[in-house]
């Protein structure tokens, strides 16, 4: 399998792994673990009661950035969509965020002296870790409740306004967080490469960056499933919900 392959039902699934190893997490978060002998993806899905077209969809998007087929994946049912991004915030909570933790204490622990510079990073990290952890928090209590409450719904306002005003959802909020989110993760990044002192440890700050790329990938990843499926799906409700009026 080359490198621009799209994974396909008879695609080995050994072999997706071997071919884009940060597919890993994503396969993972669709309760598929190691250990697949030579089952092919079909297989697999099946083994897990895994909803074989949503997952192919998901995992060729993610390989394949230019791999991206919107309608189809609108078409997807709402709450199989948001498994999936909780999923994803579980992820983050549970292990990229205490992962790189750890990496950025380790490399401050290895600093023998004039570690300023590694401070102004940790405590960059920190702030960033509660902006994510806000982020998560925000969409689990009022954009992916009220998008769910929405696809309930089958009359048009005025209990659609009191459903949004109850779920206090605003479209403007959750762009801005966003693009918090993305560009701080840059900003981090950028600060490790070029402000880091001379006497840092090579192997720990070469850990911490490659970790920091990886987490960066799949958080843009996850962002763009919210904007370009969750979000115009909640727009098409809404527009439906108003026509009904
Ligand atoms: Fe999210
Ligand atoms: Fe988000």
């Amino acid at each position: 399998m080359s490198q621009q392959s799209i994974v396909s039902p008879d695609s080995k699934m050994a072999d997706v792994i071997l071919m884009n190893y940060l597919l890993l997490p994503v396969i993972n978060r669709f309760g598929i673990r190691l250990g697949f002998g030579d089952q092919t993806v079909e297989q697999v899905c099946a083994q897990y009661d895994v909803n074989l077209s949503f997952f192919l969809d998901i995992i060729n998007a993610y390989h394949d950035e230019s791999y991206f087929p919107r309608e189809k994946m609108r078409g997807y049912p709402v709450d199989m969509i948001v498994d999936y991004l909780l999923k994803t915030h579980d992820f983050y909570r549970q292990k990229m965020l205490p992962e790189t933790q750890q990496l950025v204490e380790d490399l401050i622990a290895s600093c023998p002296s004039e570690c300023d510079n590694l401070n102004m990073i940790a405590d960059f990290f920190s702030i960033y870790k509660q902006e994510l952890e806000n982020h998560l928090a925000s969409e689990e209590k009022h954009f992916f409740p009220y998008v769910q409450a929405l696809t309930k719904m089958e009359e048009g306002p005025p209990s659609l306004e009191k459903i949004r005003s109850y779920y206090d959802f605003s479209y403007d909020n959750h762009s801005e967080e966003h693009d918090n989110v993305i560009s701080k993760m840059l900003d981090l990044k950028n600060i490790i490469i070029k402000y880091l002192p001379p006497n840092y440890n090579t192997t720990l700050c070469n850990n911490l960056l490659y970790w920091l790329f990886i987490f960066e990938k799949d958080l843009k990843d996850h962002e763009r499933l919210e904007d370009i499926i969750l979000l115009p799906a909640l727009r098409n409700i809404e527009n439906r919900l108003m026509q009904n009026l």
